[in-house]
């Protein structure tokens, strides 16, 4: 039983048109290479970790074309919310219609074989960056916005990521004491490359959590993995493009 992440897989079955496949060579037939690197892995026991930017869908009906895809694929998947998974409902609604092998985190925790898993979307801050590390999947839509607009979304950010924060808080005050490891999943990092404190990761901390794994970048153009470990928490980046679309081993 191995756990493993892929996240931002950007899936577009259910909204052809946004295919990642613009975004440039690394992108070229994106889901076949997920679903051969996966299949040559993952085993039937296994549980893969997909912290956000699962299906560009902007309705659930289009999105199951999409978590029908990854259902199909081995093991069981837990899935958390990223900032371009529009199609996301209510927990209640979701739950009702995921497929068999895909679970959820959303305010809440999950337990799979004495593993308890929390986490929580986070939002961009201005408390840490990541040099050349950006999001670009959004410039080509982007307008260009005046002085005024940026400070205005700076603090709207703010307000975002405070919220987010207390999400993460009451999924991991749910994790199960009896655990032997405690996993997060962020969609945005909790912290720098540098690893210094964040507000998130201190919450890491004061939880206890062994792991956190989150996406969110894309066009990281280092050699080897960013992140590392920190003050206990380990921080594993699983941004699908920069895994040559392979899951990453988080725990054996
Ligand atoms: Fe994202």
């Amino acid at each position: 039983m191995t756990i493993w992440a892929l996240s931002d897989v950007h899936l577009a079955f259910g909204a052809p048109s946004k295919t990642m496949e613009v975004f440039g060579p690394a992108w070229h037939d994106y889901a076949a290479k997920i679903k051969q690197n996966w299949e040559k892995i993952v085993q039937p026991g296994d549980l893969v970790l997909i912290p956000g930017d699962i299906s560009w869908a902007m309705s659930l009906e289009d999105a199951l074309k999409d978590l029908d895809w990854i259902d199909a694929l081995p093991g069981d998947k837990l899935i958390i919310r990223g900032n371009h998974d529009y199609w996301w409902p209510s927990a209640s609604k979701l739950k009702g219609i995921l497929p068999p092998t895909i679970h959820f985190i959303h305010n809440n925790a999950f337990n799979w074989n004495g593993i308890t898993f929390g986490g929580a979307r986070l939002w961009d801050t201005s408390e840490y960056g990541f040099g050349d590390a950006i999001e670009y999947v959004e410039n080509p839509r982007a307008k260009k916005r005046s002085p005024e607009e940026i400070e205005a979304q700076k603090e709207e950010a703010e307000r975002i990521f405070v919220r987010e924060l207390e999400r993460l808080k009451l999924s991991l005050a749910q994790l199960d004491p009896k655990a032997k490891v405690r996993i997060a999943l962020t969609h945005y990092p909790p912290i720098g490359k540098d690893l210094r404190p964040s507000r998130a990761a201190a919450i890491l901390e004061d939880f206890k959590i062994d792991i956190c794994v989150f996406g969110h970048l894309h066009n990281v153009r280092e050699n080897s993995l960013p992140f590392g470990t920190a003050r206990g928490v380990r921080y594993v980046f699983a941004s699908a493009d920069y895994l040559g679309f392979t899951p990453i081993e988080i725990l054996k």
